[in-house]
């Protein structure tokens, strides 16, 4: 069954069968990369522009190693080597690569909404790989791949999410992913940090999403949690008073992750910032599957531009 859509923009508009055809597909591409030669020719002829206007190491690494390994021809541009520096629009940058028959790109931007712009004046598929406090759509498909690799099943589980949840993309998306698929979502954080209103976005799906009490109500019993990352370049200052007082009203260490079920997985989408969200020893410990995430970025972003791109 192919994936009947041009793009690919954020996990709001997925139905549950478009998530799991997805993390279905990701499956076989799991298992190519495991081979000795992790390489096929699915997308043999094929062109992938990743078009990142802000930092990163995860997704924009990922799209491309999912790319090369599909055998497309990949092309980084990142904004400050492009003629974004010499006062060129986004529209305009988009209607040049598009000249170019690219079909597919893969776009950053700290802008909410500029990958849905350019997929109006684009016929290649435009995949969104975050686009400001919006949507981090294949974040959470991989997250959820993750949690799925290690629970089987993400119907019933409560999910944690803890930290800046105002400022993240990642939230949003995973929020949206996690309780279409029947997961029971509980969000923590400082209050200054919790958008009011948030969860009556999620009322229609089959799990749940709301507001805990705090992080140990959030974390009690829970069978997985997500530590997010403090958007400091998202945030105009004041949200809490320190990252020190912040570590320790809001960080996840053993102790509290005592808390959560015996065999509670952690995630994070990373960067991770040590000792201010999460502890090392929670962070590199026997529950974290923060690599396991990283690794299975590939193979998502791999099923992404292989139902998109027109894999074959
Ligand atoms: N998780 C994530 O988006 O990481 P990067 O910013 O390194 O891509």
């Amino acid at each position: 069954m192919p994936l009947n859509r041009k793009d690919l923009l954020g996990i709001e508009d997925l139905s549950v069968e478009e998530i799991n055809l997805i993390l279905d597909t990701a499956e076989t591409f799991r298992d190519i990369n495991q081979r000795r030669i992790k390489k096929v020719p699915t997308l043999r002829g094929k062109t992938v522009i990743n078009l990142f206007f802000e930092a990163s190491t995860r997704t924009r690494t990922s799209f491309e190693i999912a790319g090369k390994r599909l055998s497309a021809d990949t092309i980084n541009i990142s904004a400050s080597t492009s003629s974004v520096v010499k006062g060129e629009t986004l529209i305009d940058t988009a209607n040049n690569l598009e000249a170019m028959a690219p079909d597919a790109i893969v776009i950053r931007h700290s802008s909410s909404g500029a990958p849905h712009k350019i997929a109006h004046h684009v016929k290649a598929a435009v995949i969104n790989a975050g686009d400001g406090a919006h949507e981090h759509p294949t974040q959470a498909l991989l997250d959820a791949f993750t949690i799925r690799q290690s629970k089987k099943t993400l119907a019933g589980l409560k999910v944690a999410i803890v930290g800046d949840i105002l400022h993240s993309r990642v939230a949003r998306s995973n929020a949206y992913l996690l309780s279409k698929l029947g997961a029971h979502v509980f969000l923590a954080g400082p209050n200054t940090l919790l958008p009011r209103g948030f969860e009556t976005q999620f009322a229609n799906a089959e799990g749940s999403v709301q507001f805990a009490a705090n992080i140990n109500d959030a974390i009690s019993d829970a069978d997985v949690v997500m530590m997010l990352r403090i958007q400091l370049e998202r945030q105009s200052g004041g949200f809490f008073p320190s990252l020190k007082e912040y570590s320790i009203h809001y960080g996840l260490n053993s102790k509290r992750l005592a808390l959560t079920k015996p065999d509670s997985i952690v995630l994070h989408p990373g960067p991770v910032n040590r000792g201010v969200e999460i502890e090392s020893d929670v962070a590199d410990g026997a529950r974290s599957v923060i690599l396991d995430q990283v690794a299975n970025g590939v193979a998502v972003r791999m099923a992404v531009l292989y139902l998109l791109a027109g894999g074959e």
